[in-house]
Order: C-alpha cells, then structure tokens, then sequence
C-alpha cells in the first residue's frame, strides 16, 4: 500500500472513530437481532413526535413508526384565535440554550419570532414592590440595592447548574442513554443534583446566602409564573424555571406546535387520530410485543408492536385512559399527581385602577407577576402578543383594548373577571393538567415499564418543559435502540464526562501520529531526492543541493 493509501486509510479510521459508535439505520446488519418493524409512539406532543424523529434517525428508514394522538397534534403547545390572530396558552418561551429546540427549529426550517419588549412588575395585592424601568442598567442597581448581592448568587448558582446540564448534548451526541430519570441526573450533576430534586428551593437559596426578602420577592413570584407552585419547590425545577425568567428566550414565528407537526412529517410517522385503551402484553417464550387496542369514529381496532413509547402523562388525575393487559406482575402505578393550571386569554381593557394608577395611560407594564403573601384569585396577568409578527407591530397601549393571558388557579369567577378588566370582548379557557404537582410524589417514575415498554414524562419529575422533554425524547430514542441491539455499555455508563474527554485526547494522539508519519515520510523521499509524492524539484535545485550537501 502506497504511503498515501495509508494515510487515507488512517483518516478514514480517525473519522470513524469521530463519529462515534455506529448510530443511524445501518446498526443491526452486524448484530444476532432483526430490526424492529413496527414501533407505537402514545401522544404528539413535543415529547412524543421528537421521540418518533429520534426513532427513525437510529432505526433507519425501514421500520414503521405510528403515532397516537386522541386529541390535537402538540399537547400542551397549543394556541387560541383572537380577532384572526393565534396566541399560545400553553407553553410559551424557550431559552436560548435549548439546544435540541433549536435544533429541531433549524431542520425544519421555521423561524424565530421576534420578542417585543415589555416591562415586568410584581403586585403584592396592594402595590407593586419591584418594578421593570427602560434602563437595563438601572434595574440591575436597584436589585443590588434592595437585595444586596442575593441577585448575584442566585444567578451564579442558576449558570452553573445549566453548565453542569447542557453535558447532555454531549452525551447524547456519543449515543449514551440511561434508563433511569435518577441515572440521567447523576450523570450531569452528580449527587448534588438528585438532592436537588428532593430539597426546596427555598431551602437551597437560603443555604447559598441568598436573601429571604429576595425569595420572597423576587424568587417566589417567578415560581408562581412558571409553575403556579411556591418556593417549596424542589430546587432543580426551581433552578429550571429561574432559568426561564432571564433576558435571552424566543419562541417560535406561528406558534411553537409547528414544531410538533414538523417533526413528525420529518420523521415520516403516520399519525393515528385515536384514543389508545389498551396495551396487552404478548409474549412467545423469550419475545414480547405489544397489542395496542384504539377507538376511532365508535371503531375499535388493534395492531401488534415490538417497541411502544408512552409520551403523555400517566398519573391518575391527568386521565390518560390507557389500562395494562397481561402484564405479570402488574405494572407498578404511576404515583403522584398534575397539578391544575387555568390560562384564560382575554381580549379587553384592563382595570387599572385595581392596580393603583387612574390614569390607564400611565400604566407602564406589560406583565404583572405576583407575590405569594398577595393571596389573589390570580397568579399572573401579561399583555401578550400573537404567534405572528409582522414587521411594523407594535404592542398595544393599555388604555386600548390588549389581550391579556391570566394564569389562575381556578377558572375565572364573572366577578374576578370583572375586577381586572374594566371591560372584556372575549374570554377563552384552557385548563391545563399543565405540570407535577411537586411533592405529591417522593419517587421519580420509572422511563422502562417493561422489556420494550417505555415511558417519557417521568423526566417532567425532574423539571418539565418543552426542553426538557425533547432531551428525553432523545434518550427514550437511544435507550430503545441501544437497549434492541444489545449494546448494554452505551447505557448508564459511569463517568462520561471523564470517558469522552479520554476518547478526545486518544483521537487527537492519532491525528498527532498520522501527521507525524507523513512528515517522517515526506522527509525520507526528500533525503533521497526522490519526490514522487510531495514537491517536485527542477533540475536547477537537485543541481544545487548536490553540490552544496556534498
Ligand atoms: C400553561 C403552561 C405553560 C407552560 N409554559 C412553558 C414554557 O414557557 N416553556 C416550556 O419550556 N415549557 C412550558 N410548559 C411545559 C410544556 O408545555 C410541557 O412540558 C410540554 O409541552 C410537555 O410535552 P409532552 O409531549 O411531554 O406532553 P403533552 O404535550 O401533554 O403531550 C401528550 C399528548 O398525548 C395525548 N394523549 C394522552 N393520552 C392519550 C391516549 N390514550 N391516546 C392517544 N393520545 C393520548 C394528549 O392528547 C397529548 O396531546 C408549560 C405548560 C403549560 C401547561
Ligand atoms: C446528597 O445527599 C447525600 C445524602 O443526603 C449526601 O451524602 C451527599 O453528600 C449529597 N451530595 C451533595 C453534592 O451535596
Ligand atoms: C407551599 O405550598 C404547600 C402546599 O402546596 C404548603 O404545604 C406549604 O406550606 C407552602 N409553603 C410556603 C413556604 O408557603
Ligand atoms: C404565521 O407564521 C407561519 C410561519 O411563518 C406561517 O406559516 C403562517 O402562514 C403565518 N400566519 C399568518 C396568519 O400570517
Ligand atoms: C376596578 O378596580 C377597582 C379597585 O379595586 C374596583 O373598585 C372596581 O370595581 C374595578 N372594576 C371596574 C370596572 O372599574
């Protein structure tokens, strides 16, 4: 082999191991196992439909992918029409740092909405204790001179748990997966991250020396926001949800469900409109499938699967109406509960006397958050703008009527309606089972329900949002395959960080080496003033070199 065939051999060695193990479609032909041929994925949120495109990125294009969705395409990304124009009511923002979000924004070609700028206030039930001004600069003095340096620890502590979080990309981009929402956690952040998952938020801020008066203030009013839950939170959805309150967010130009409906067109899923019912086990010796029974239209029909992904919340209150058949033991039941959250988006004026100015065209914010001492019928109340933006929008003032999203608890009595808004066109309600309720359940729910049986939404146990759900999409991907080719070491491998960092250093040894062996030989033929592959040398200069090395 010329020195050249072996150098090209040596690269395309060098890429191969670049591009980690083998991933994509081409995995069984080496191993004992078939492919799977058909694959369930249960609901389209943003967590099923990623997991349905993760699916065929691994298991290639041959194996049937069908995706059940008893409702609408995007779950809890969904949005409402006023006057001709859509608004989200469920979820809203993405940070800038939601990798697989953007990801999925960038194949499939949608656009970032532009953000509109608004000032935030927090109303304790008398007054506003903290007000947004036009001056960046000024809002962050004035937190250090309420606060002290709590803003600064607070955020500190916020970067550095992202930091330790965003290790999953890396991960996931070398094909590791873990089966447990635990394993998953320990392999970010170590132990300090499950115990985040188990302490309150409060109590870890408190821990960093960060201010009651700041929780109070500041801390608990973003929970309420986020989550409608108070600071007894546990501190990493707490960490998650901070997060979610800082400058750099965006979200999706026509609504984000268009990434729901994109990403299942990319993923070339058929998509079933029906309600599952049942999943029965059906095993022959070693082998199991599962019978997944539907109704459509007063219809019930069934169709065998070799791997099925549960992506909808299965605890009791949120109502799934999927019931396990056959399986011995029982399957353990799905502890805890979804708590309630109501989004009523309003089409009117606000009353702004209710929040001390008289003059509606003095009243300078756009989103008014509230503390939890305020004991109000509402948890937040925004001005908020439609899913399309054209250029030249401009928000509406708030003496003309706006629309308003109100986060409650509770669906909107007519009387608390009629306190916020001097006057109202429209109301339109959305009760969400929107999030866990956190500290109705002390345990993490399982992600493998059984052989090849798997469940996404523990992950929201940990934190839930839209992120967060792509992120497992991913690992329920890689799992399911990893778990079907019987490559047990891409799962729950100790110490990752440490294991790619070593697989970095060994490619660029190699690298190092392949460079150094063409020196080695570009030199030798040089020597013997030989060039068949290198600089070609005229006549003139051998002449020279000779006389002169001689
Ligand atoms: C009001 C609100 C505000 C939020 N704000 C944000 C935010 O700003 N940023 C953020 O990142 N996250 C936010 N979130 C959280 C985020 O929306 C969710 O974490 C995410 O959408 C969950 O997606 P999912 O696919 O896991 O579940 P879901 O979206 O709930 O999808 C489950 C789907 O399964 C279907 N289904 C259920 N049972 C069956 C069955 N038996 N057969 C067939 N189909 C079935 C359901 O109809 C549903 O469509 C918010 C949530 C709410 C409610
Ligand atoms: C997490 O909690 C365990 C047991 O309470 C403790 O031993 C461990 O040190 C904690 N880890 C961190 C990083 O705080
Ligand atoms: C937070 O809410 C829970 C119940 O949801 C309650 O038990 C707890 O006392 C509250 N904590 C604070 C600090 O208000
Ligand atoms: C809103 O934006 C989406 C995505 O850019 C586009 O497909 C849709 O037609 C727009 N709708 C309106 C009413 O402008
Ligand atoms: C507005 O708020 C004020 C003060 O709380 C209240 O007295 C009034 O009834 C509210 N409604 C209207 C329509 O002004």
């Amino acid at each position: 082999m010329s020195p050249a065939m072996m150098l090209f051999a040596l690269l395309g060695f060098l890429s191969l191991i670049l591009s980690g193990p083998a991933l994509g479609g081409s995995g069984f032909e080496q191993l004992d196992g078939t492919p799977p041929s058909k694959i369930a994925v249960i609901g389209a949120g943003i967590g099923g439909t990623a997991t349905a495109h993760f699916l065929r990125q691994h298991f290639g294009p041959e194996v049937r992918i069908d995706v059940f969705e008893k409702r609408e395409v995007g779950g809890r990304l969904a949005t409402v029409t006023v006057n001709n124009q859509a608004y989200e009511t469920g979820g809203s923002i993405i940070h800038s740092l939601n990798l697989h979000m953007q990801d999925f924004m960038k194949q499939l070609g949608l656009k970032y909405r532009k953000s509109v700028a608004g000032k935030m206030a927090v109303f304790n039930g008398k007054e506003f204790i903290l007000e947004e001004t036009d001056w960046y600069l000024l809002d962050l003095f004035r937190l250090w001179w309420r606060y002290g340096i709590s803003f600064i620890r607070m955020q500190m502590w916020v970067e550095e748990i992202m930091e330790k979080f965003m290790r999953i990309y890396k991960y996931q981009a070398h094909g590791y997966a873990f089966s447990t929402v635990e394993e998953l956690l320990n392999s970010l952040g170590g132990s300090g991250f499950l115990n985040m998952t188990r302490r309150s938020l409060s109590e870890s801020l408190l821990e960093l020396g960060v201010s009651q008066r700041f929780i109070d203030e500041v801390v608990a009013p973003i929970m309420w926001v986020n989550y409608g839950q108070n600071v007894s939170m546990p501190a990493f959805v707490g960490a998650v949800s901070l997060a979610g309150a800082q400058t750099n967010l965006w979200a999706v130009e026509g609504g984000n469900k268009l990434v729901c409906s994109g990403l299942l067109k990319l993923a070339k899923a058929n998509l079933i409109h029906s309600q599952v019912t049942t999943i029965s086990l059906q095993s022959s010796g070693e082998s199991h499938q599962y019978k997944l029974s539907y109704t459509t239209q007063a219809e019930i029909a069934s169709d065998v699967y070799d791997i099925v992904i549960i992506a909808t919340p299965l605890q009791q209150n949120v109502n799934s109406g999927i019931s396990f058949l056959g399986f011995e033991p029982q399957l353990a039941e799905i502890t805890g509960s979804y708590h309630t959250m109501v989004a009523s988006i309003v089409h009117g004026y606000l009353n702004c006397t209710y929040f001390g100015f008289s003059d509606p065209k003095l009243f300078p914010f756009t989103s008014v958050l509230t503390t939890d001492t305020a004991d109000l019928f509402f948890n937040s109340a925004s001005s908020i703008c439609p899913v399309n933006i054209s250029t030249g929008f401009r928000r509406k003032q708030p003496h003309e009527a706006r629309v308003y999203k109100v986060f409650s608890p509770k669906p909107l009595e007519k009387e608390e309606l009629k306190t916020l808004f001097k006057s109202y066109y429209s109301v339109q309600v959305t009760e969400w089972m929107a999030y866990p309720r956190y500290g109705s359940s002390q345990e993490m729910p399982p992600m493998i329900l059984h052989d090849s049986l798997y469940y996404l939404n523990g992950i929201e146990w940990a934190a839930s949002a839209m992120e967060m759900s792509s992120m497992a999409a991913k690992n329920i991907a890689l799992l399911a395959y990893q778990r079907w080719s019987r490559q047990l070491e891409m799962i729950d491998q100790k110490d990752l960080m440490h294991k790619i960092k070593t697989e970095l250093v060994i490619v660029i040894m190699l690298m190092l080496t392949a460079v150094c062996c063409y020196l080695f030989w570009l030199i030798a033929i040089l020597a013997q003033l030989n060039p068949l592959f290198g600089p070609t040398l005229t006549n003139d200069t051998i002449w020279y070199l000779w006389h002169h090395w001689s």
